[in-house]
């Protein structure tokens, strides 16, 4: 089978480079036609940097990278270094990429593309805010019924909040352009934190990487280091989640998942609630489904996913 079309829309970010390399790691299930970043744990100008970075890592320096929105819609944006180190990427020492970016906008990229690909072939993996997609739905609507699938980390139900007592970070940063993707009508899967704080870099985990002795499992276990220090002071757990790669585990094996479909609305007015996502996991109004939303993972097999993966690289 021909592997499937994606574009990932990133704001790297230490689990968005994972997910990158569990991407590009998996050619013959995923091509990559291109990355698109987005201002989200760190501003544009370090996600766009981080995302060549991941690519060269990865040994693809040939991956096209576009940069897209600098600022949400309609706010000021939030960042994320009190998680991710002011790099987006801090942990290990890194070089500066060589691989240009872009010279197109990554709103017209996404447009084009979606155009230009015959209609139900392309999917959309956003694990950052979701100001790009949802400017390219606002100004090419004709694009929203062509989308194969939205697949995107954002959100939750049971774990309700990390950015604020009630919203997760990619949602919050722009609500108004998660409200815009919800309501699209496109096929979307949601990775909650419901599920992404399922799968944690525990000290055996993160050994794993480390043992390949390759640069890129040295990579990922130096980032995870850094990065779970956060979370295993806030939550008390053993590891950190690895969020963004739940995404790409989805294409690659779907059955490591479950979930419900049910409706998701995105809270864009209050201002103690702003961000959450009113998900209707227990059916309990007559809103239309608009969403799988995921709730469990095989975590082990996640990790064995990844793991082999990584040490393609
Ligand atoms: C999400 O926010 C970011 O900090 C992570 O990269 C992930 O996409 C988790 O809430
Ligand atoms: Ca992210």
């Amino acid at each position: 089978m021909a592997p499937r079309k994606i574009i990932i829309d990133t704001d790297p970010g230490q689990d968005d480079a994972v997910a990158i390399l569990l991407a590009l790691a998996s050619p013959e299930e995923l091509e990559v036609l291109g990355i698109t970043v987005v201002a989200g744990n760190v501003p544009l100008p370090l996600t766009a940097k981080n995302a060549r970075i991941i690519c060269e890592l990865a040994g693809k320096p040939d991956t096209l990278v576009f940069a897209g929105c600098d600022a949400p819609l309609k706010r000021k944006l939030v960042t994320a270094e009190h998680v991710h180190g002011k790099t987006g990427l801090d942990g290990p020492q890194l070089p500066s990429p060589k691989m240009a970016l872009q010279s197109k906008h990554a709103v017209d990229f996404i447009i084009e593309t979606l155009r230009d690909e015959a209609p139900g072939t392309v999917t959309l993996c956003p694990i950052g805010p979701l100001t790009n997609i949802a400017e390219a739905f606002l100004r090419a609507p004709d694009i929203m019924p062509r989308v194969q699938e939205i697949v995107l980390m954002g959100g939750a139900y049971f774990e309700v909040g990390n950015i604020t007592p009630t919203a997760e970070f990619n949602i919050y940063v722009d609500p108004e352009a998660a409200e815009i993707v919800f309501k699209s009508g496109a096929p979307i899967t949601v990775m909650p934190l419901d599920v992404t704080h399922k799968v944690l870099t525990t000290q055996p985990r993160v050994q794993a990487f480390r043992d390949m002795g390759t640069e890129a499992g040295r990579m990922v276990a130096e980032w995870t280091d850094f990065f779970e220090r956060f979370d295993k002071e806030k939550y008390g757990s053993g590891g950190a989640p690895l969020h963004d790669p739940c995404v790409i585990a989805w294409l690659l094996q779907p059955a490591l998942f479950s979930g419900r479909k049910i409706n998701v609305e995105i809270e864009t007015n209050s201002a103690l609630t702003l961000g959450m996502t009113v998900a209707d996991w227990w059916r309990v109004t007559d809103r239309a489904a608009n969403a799988l939303f995921i709730g469990d993972v095989d975590a082990n097999g996640f990790f064995a996913l990844l793991t082999e993966r990584i040490r393609r690289l």
